[in-house]
């Protein structure tokens, strides 16, 4: 990590206060610049004839350093948003600003991590981490620095010269975060990023990610169906729903920091808890149109009930 090109993260300890006060955390974040403002965005997509609205004039506004988590039911446009904001995909109305400025595609300043592994295949774990910093015109070695750099930091420095395919899923999504992160991002994007991992390396993906985040200047988009996960993680949760896909709630996380994995056995975790259950399965009705409609499944083998 370039510590010079990079402004100080607020120190750790800052954060580690035993009598934390939530109303004064969260107005310390309100009153930290904004990273990230959605005005009015709007996405639709054409199916077939008709016209879909799948986002439907969202606002919000992401403060720098803030860990946000979005959840929702499937369909309601999660990764919609996520794709318009890493610039994969144009939006149809509205504005979508990282520092002020539109965003007009993708831009290592955002950082993508994603369920599918995204890694190059053909490139070692040192070659893919090396990619971005290349790609910046660094020069070999010192793009390979950098990377071991960050491969160090994500405990991987033994593997560094073996392919993905000989990685289990957890340290793929290592190598992604490095990949990530080497570009010094402003704002990291995870759409579901642990959703494939079993639960105790998820448990511990969780922990790794909130350590990094406590320790580098990074603002973190974090999309999951996971609902401890998100409260576990979040400092503001942003409860999507679906239909168009509107903010339905944004509730603030006021847990203390740093959060073990057996805050989750709290009084306050539980009646979070609850709270982000009952939005969410509030909106039953509100699902994905392709989920109403499931088909039956025709028998395709030949079951005999005679022996
Ligand atoms: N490129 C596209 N063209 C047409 N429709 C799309 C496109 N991308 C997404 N959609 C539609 O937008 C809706 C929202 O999809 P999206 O993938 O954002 O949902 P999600 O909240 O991420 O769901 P899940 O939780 O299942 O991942 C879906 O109905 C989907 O069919
Ligand atoms: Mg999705």
């Amino acid at each position: 990590m370039n510590q010079t090109s990079h402004p100080q993260a607020e120190p750790t300890h800052a954060r580690v206060q035993p009598d934390f006060n939530a109303r004064e955390y969260f107005d310390r974040i309100y009153q930290r610049p904004v990273i990230l403002e959605a005005k009015k965005l709007t996405q639709t997509f054409k199916h077939g004839k008709t016209q879909r609205t799948i986002l439907n004039a969202l606002d919000l506004k992401i403060h720098k350093r803030e860990f946000i988590c979005v959840i929702g039911p499937s369909g309601c446009g999660k990764s919609t948003f996520s794709r318009v904001v890493a610039g994969l995909d144009p939006y149809t109305e509205g504005e979508i600003l990282v520092d002020g400025q539109p965003i007009l595609g993708p831009s290592p300043e955002r950082g993508m991590v994603f369920q599918g592994y995204t890694l190059f295949p053909w490139k070692t774990v040192k070659e893919n981490v090396m990619f971005g910093p290349q790609m910046k015109g660094q020069s070999h070695a010192s793009a390979e620095a950098h990377a071991r750099e960050w491969i160090n930091i994500i405990g991987l420095e033994k593997y560094e010269n073996q392919y993905p395919h000989q990685l289990s899923g957890g340290m793929k999504q290592r190598v992604a975060i490095a990949r990530a992160l080497v570009n010094e991002p402003k704002i990291l994007l995870m759409d579901e990023p642990f959703g494939a991992l079993d639960p105790h390396t998820r448990q511990k993906m969780q922990r790794h990610l909130m350590d990094l985040w406590q320790n580098i200047d990074i603002t973190i988009i974090f999309v999951t169906h996971d609902m401890d996960e998100a409260i576990l993680l979040a400092d503001r949760i942003v409860a999507l729903k679906a239909n168009p896909g509107e903010i339905k709630e944004i509730i603030e996380v006021d847990l203390p920091r740093p959060r073990s994995p057996d805050v989750i056995l709290t009084p306050e975790f539980k009646a979070l808890r609850q709270r982000v259950d009952q939005l969410v399965h509030a909106q039953e009705d509100e699902l994905d149109p392709a989920l109403a409609d499931l088909p039956s499944i025709p028998r395709m083998t030949q079951v005999s009930h005679r022996k």
